[in-house]
């Protein structure tokens, strides 16, 4: 038996980096698995790839800032898998400059998907487990949610918007049996991170190299498991050091 035997897990960003990752491994521990991404080529390609080993796995194409795609996949995959267990609400972009040269659209645009599609994706999940009977919710939020940093202004408010939604969103549902937490990465080596950073973001990182995708998975997969029974509105840093400096 898996630690997510025969769960429905609904995945966003999962086809790529961090979200991909979790997907293999949920799929490693029973789960089923709907990836919600923009990249149908990139989520398609997992999908089909978890098929191949045998675990049920569907796509839909979403952009989470749209109130009536991300309604229309929750509203599909409930029908079609009967519920959902676990929403890892994980997509997201970067943005990086000076915050006096940012562009108010540019603002916008970040927290758009940072914040407010984390909002929807989590609110539709909260709908769909009150219906059920309960589940969990993870969030990725980021180290920048408990810390600043220059130049990225908007991910680190929006960032830290996902650590206050998520201790909000697990006193308020704690009584529903719906348990929802945050992921706090540091510098993981995903498509995200520029190239040309990478050197000097691993050079920052006390254990002096970038995190892998897999080893957040790991602590997605807890998080989103039994084994954090205890937990809710709580977040997790995983973060090489970076943030006990
Ligand atoms: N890699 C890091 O260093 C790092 C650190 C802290 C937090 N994070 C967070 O981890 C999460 C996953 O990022 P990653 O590092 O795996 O990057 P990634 O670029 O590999 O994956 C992000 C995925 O999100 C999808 N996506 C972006 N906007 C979307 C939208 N509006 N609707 C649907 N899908 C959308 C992309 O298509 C992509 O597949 C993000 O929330 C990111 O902010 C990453």
């Amino acid at each position: 038996m898996g630690k997510l035997q025969d769960k429905v897990a609904f995945i966003t960003g999962g086809a790529s980096g961090i979200g991909a990752a979790s997907a293999r491994l949920f799929a490693k521990e029973g789960a089923k698995i709907v990836i919600a991404d923009l990249d149908d080529e990139k989520g398609q390609a997992v999908v089909d790839e978890l098929k191949t080993n045998g675990t049920e796995a569907a796509f839909h194409q979403v952009n989470t800032t749209k109130e009536d795609q991300v309604v229309a996949a929750f509203d599909d995959v409930a029908k079609a898998f009967g519920q959902i267990d676990i929403v890892f609400n994980n997509a997201g972009i970067g943005s990086q400059g000076p915050t006096h040269e940012l562009e108010y659209d540019d603002w916008r645009k970040t927290v758009n998907v940072d914040l407010d599609g984390v909002f929807l994706v989590a609110r539709e999940g909260i709908r769909k487990m009150r219906e059920s009977g309960g589940g969990t919710i993870v969030n990725t939020a980021s180290m920048y949610g408990h810390v600043g940093a220059a130049q990225t202004a908007a991910y680190n408010a929006a960032k830290g918007g996902v650590v206050n939604l998520t201790r909000s969103l697990g006193v308020e549902y704690a009584e529903e049996n719906i348990r929802v937490n945050a992921l706090c990465p540091g510098f993981i080596e995903t498509p995200i991170l520029p190239p040309e950073s990478r050197e000097a973001l691993a050079e920052a990182t006390p254990v002096k190299r970038l995190g892998q995708p897999e080893e957040i998975a790991k602590s997605v997969l807890f998080l989103a498991s039994d084994d954090s029974s205890f937990m809710t509105g709580a977040s997790l840093i995983v973060d090489g050091g970076v943030t006990a400096q």
